[in-house]
């Protein structure tokens, strides 16, 4: 149950480029407040009974604080990131050096894409989006080093441009969904998958209510996404609130700060 979580503190967190419609580099962002938010969330997941590790934050890489971007760690094999736009581009080296000198068996890969950005693992598949950042020959990649079936999803807006921005898993059977934020095609996909799922409404999404990270009984979830947490009670799981309103103006959330460590199994 408890989880192993891989965080990076956002001492060199800054808004000063713009590579999604969240970020608005003339309105900046408070690095202090940033921080407070980010300790904030670290001790959600230790009170919760998880483990976080670190990694070191590097200077000129302002979003980097935002770890899921850094891989995809799946039965202790690292799939590594490369990606989409140049700000961003030594990030993915630097996430997976922390896990090469750590002994794990990592990938560097072809294809572009944004480690737990654009996949969720759940139990016997991945989901993994395509659209804006991550590339479908990724998919194939992923597939291929991790050895799990991989659903290729599509997302249409550009205000969700990351899978973590638009879904996540309640636990490893079931997900909540904004189903706006997909093509037709992968809307259907998600109604054959999950018939159960909890579907969100475009206010809960619009502040990045579903950037949130379920350990099965927990949700932490974003405080402004009150009828999400509503219905999330309401199918019996415990909520736990955080107030990340200055990453959101990096265009992440909970999930977005956490990169999942997922042992060998
Ligand atoms: N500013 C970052 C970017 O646009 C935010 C990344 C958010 N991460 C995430 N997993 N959705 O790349």
């Amino acid at each position: 149950m408890p989880k192993r979580f891989l965080m990076c503190p956002p001492e060199h967190f800054a808004v000063e480029y713009a590579i999604n419609p969240w970020m608005d580099p003339a309105a900046g962002a408070d690095r202090a407040v940033a921080m407070r938010q980010w300790e904030s969330l670290k001790a959600a997941y230790e009170s919760l009974g998880h483990e976080v590790c670190l990694i070191e934050p590097v200077e000129g890489l302002p979003d980097m604080v935002f770890a899921a971007n850094g891989a995809l760690v799946v039965g202790g094999r690292v799939y590594g990131a490369r990606f989409a736009f140049p700000q961003r581009a030594a990030e993915g080296p630097a996430y997976l050096r922390w896990f090469a000198e750590r002994g794990y068996p990592t990938l560097t890969p072809e294809h572009v894409n944004e480690g737990e950005g654009d996949f969720l693992a759940m139990d016997e598949l991945i989901l993994a989006g395509t659209g804006f950042r991550t590339r479908v020959g990724a998919h194939h990649e992923a597939q291929e080093f991790l050895g799990r079936p991989v659903i290729s999803l599509r997302l249409v807006d550009p205000r969700f441009y990351h899978l973590d921005t638009a879904l996540f898993p309640l636990d490893g059977r079931n997900v909540a969904y904004y189903p706006e934020a997909f093509s037709e095609g992968s809307r259907e996909v998600l109604r054959r998958l999950f018939p159960d799922a909890v579907l969100a409404t475009g206010a809960d999404a619009g502040v990045l209510g579903l950037n949130a990270v379920s350990d099965g009984v927990n949700v932490v979830i974003n405080a402004e996404a009150g009828d999400l947490q509503l219905e999330l009670k309401r199918r019996g799981y415990e909520v736990v609130s955080v107030d990340l309103s200055e990453l959101r103006k990096a265009g992440g959330g909970p999930k977005c700060c956490t990169l999942e460590i997922r042992g060998e199994n």
